[in-house]
């Protein structure tokens, strides 16, 4: 039996139980046409986070969501495949950045911080590019930091990062690559940044232009819009008390690819901010 759901349009937004994911979601309740899921990797944050939406007359519907667990990824698709025959909008906002002040070595912060942002963000789409739907929209929310660490890779890296025929695989290798000249304490003479979480939004930033490409490629009558993105530099936990942004204002652009019109034909494997294409 085909349910009334499957007909029902609805946005996923991961890590949005607090930040610029939360702010994404509100703006999403008021500006999207079907049902939004806030998602959280922990089921008490994520069910506080909805109520404190209910509070502000908003209805995000919750699912648990935790990025960096390839069952939780798999379970959530499965459930939007069942419900929603699909998912239309997805917004992989999830990700993590050690402190400055933080004492853990390199190599280990290099180590975990590209497995969450660019691992588990890859883990993310190679599950939902088989659910989302024709005219969907894909946001993966990096950062500026991704061309200014681009700009202090050696030229042999931004020759390689700014390559349009560069594959998934080598990306693949560059990130397990980084991690490990990190792990040796080698990273700066092989020509890395000295920046993890910099060198991890590097690779969300190419890893969306692939899979725009790979989208042109493999689904061209679909009209799905996939682009990469900085929500500027926002009020958060992760970022601090002094930026100029809000989280709301920080969820203006992210928005903004989210709800592309639909036969809208760009942008289209950009990297985006302030609603304005970037050079990359
Ligand atoms: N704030 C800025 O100035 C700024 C600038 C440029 C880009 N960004 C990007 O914007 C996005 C949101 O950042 P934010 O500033 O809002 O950070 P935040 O306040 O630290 O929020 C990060 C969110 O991601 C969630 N998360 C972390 N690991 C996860 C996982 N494995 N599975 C699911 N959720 C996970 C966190 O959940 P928990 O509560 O469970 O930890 C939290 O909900 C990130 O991609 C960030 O890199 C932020």
């Amino acid at each position: 039996m085909v349910s009334f759901y499957m007909s029902t349009r609805v946005a996923v937004v991961t890590g949005s139980n607090k930040g610029i994911g939360l702010a994404i979601v509100r703006a999403l309740c008021k500006q999207f046409e079907g049902d939004v899921y806030l998602t959280a990797r922990n089921v008490g944050r994520g069910e506080a986070a909805v109520k404190a939406l209910n509070s502000e007359g908003l209805k995000p519907m919750f699912h648990q969501l935790d990025i960096d667990d390839l069952n939780s990824i798999k379970t959530a698709a499965e459930f939007f495949k069942q419900k929603y025959a699909g998912v239309d909008v997805l917004i992989n906002n999830a990700a993590i950045a050690f402190k400055v002040a933080d004492t853990t070595p390199f190599g280990t912060q290099a180590e975990v911080t590209v497995k969450t942002n660019f691992f588990s963000t890859r883990n993310m789409w190679t599950v939902f590019s088989e659910i989302i739907k024709p005219g969907g929209r894909v946001v993966n929310v990096s950062s500026m930091v991704s061309i200014s660490a681009l700009n202090k890779c050696n030229l042999d890296l931004q020759q390689r990062f700014r390559n349009e025929n560069i594959t998934e695989e080598e990306l693949v290798e560059l990130m397990q690559r980084f991690v490990d000249e990190a792990k040796k304490g080698e990273h700066k003479e092989r020509g890395w940044p000295d920046t993890a979480y910099g060198v991890s939004k590097i690779g969300v930033t190419v890893l969306s232009m692939i899979h725009a490409r790979r989208l042109t490629k493999e689904r061209p009558n679909d009209g799905i819009l996939l682009n990469a993105c900085c929500p500027g530099w926002v009020r958060t936990d992760m970022a601090g008390p002094k930026a100029p942004k809000s989280p709301d204002e920080g969820a203006v652009t992210p928005v903004y690819l989210a709800l592309l019109p639909p036969g809208a034909k760009e942008p289209h494997g950009q990297f985006v901010s302030e609603k304005t294409v970037q050079k990359w």
